[in-house]
């Protein structure tokens, strides 16, 4: 049957990935866009599926209660809320200005609460939704040079544990796609490092240097295809019952595996021989 379907941040990537899909599929899709004038590319990925764009910066409350009353006005319900929209953000935690953590929280672990909280009301009217959260395996791992977005996305894996108990209660199912590294533009475009962490004189400069190389490397070797995930949040939001977490992606399941039964020494250790730092 057809769903009424929100997806946050359809810019690039899986969100846009998503929307495409899920409307391809036969769903009633609205996109939500930071930049609304980004509604032409979307037009254009969609191929003349019906994806309705939607202003929809996830940080801003008049925006999230004018996109939710705008569907609810014309579909009557919404079946499911796809809180994909997020940002990361490189950087060591000491070289991190609070005003960068805070946007990055607010991003991604309270814009996608307070988006969830504003669509609950019709959801629990009808006793039936789906919630899903596009977490991150660094909401499993927290590996050195990306502390902030590790912090938002543990934030948000807890989060989210917790609603799934509370939202069973109304016949709701929250659940939590946790991607390894996939090709998006958050690795491009949307590549955002920490003020600080520009600078050649800090002492952490070798260190960022040596991250830099071995992230864009790996993204360059062994990223995977983000449609992955946009086939993923299709099964998800067609699926009458699923399991809580979805690790997704590149050796997702091992390293799922890994941050629960390894001992963290030995994680430690194995971080340690491959943070070497970079002369200039
Ligand atoms: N790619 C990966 O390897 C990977 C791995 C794990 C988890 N994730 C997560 O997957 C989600 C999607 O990321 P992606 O990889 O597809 O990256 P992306 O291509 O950069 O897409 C991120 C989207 O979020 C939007 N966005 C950013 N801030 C927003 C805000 N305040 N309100 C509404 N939209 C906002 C961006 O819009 P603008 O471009 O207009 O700013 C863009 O459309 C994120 O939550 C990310 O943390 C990605």
């Amino acid at each position: 049957m057809s769903q009424v379907v929100l997806v946050t941040g359809c810019r690039s990537g899986f969100g846009l990935l998503s929307a495409v899909e899920l409307a391809r599929r036969g769903h009633v899709v609205y996109a939500g866009l930071r930049d609304p004038g980004c509604a032409e590319e979307l037009a254009a990925a969609g191929r003349g599926l019906p994806i309705h764009p939607l202003a929809l910066d996830v940080n801003q409350a008049s925006q999230r209660d004018a996109a939710i009353g705008r569907i609810l006005d014309e579909q009557g319900r919404i079946d499911a809320l796809v809180n994909n929209a997020g940002v990361a953000l490189g950087g060591f935690l000491e070289q991190v200005e609070e005003d960068e953590f805070r946007q990055v929280l607010e991003t991604n672990v309270l814009g996608p609460w307070a988006l969830t909280k504003a669509v609950l009301p019709a959801m629990r009217q009808r006793r039936s939704g789906k919630v899903i959260m596009v977490g991150s395996m660094s909401g499993r791992i927290g590996l050195p040079g990306v502390g902030v977005y590790a912090a938002s996305k543990w934030a948000l894996e807890g989060m989210s544990e917790s609603w799934r108990h509370e939202l069973a209660l109304f016949g709701i199912e929250l659940t939590l796609v946790e991607p390894a590294q996939f090709k998006t533009d958050i690795f491009t475009r949307n590549r955002r490092i920490a003020r600080n962490a520009q600078d050649p004189d800090s002492p952490w400069a070798p260190y960022v240097r040596s991250l830099d190389k071995s992230v864009r490397a790996m993204v360059e070797r062994s990223a995977g295809d983000p449609v992955e995930v946009a086939h993923l949040v299709t099964r998800l939001v067609e699926a009458k019952k699923s399991a809580f977490r979805h690790p997704v992606g590149p050796n997702a399941w091992m390293r799922a595996m890994l941050g629960r039964y390894v001992p963290f020494g030995l994680t430690q250790r194995f971080i340690a021989r491959w943070l070497v730092p970079d002369p200039a």
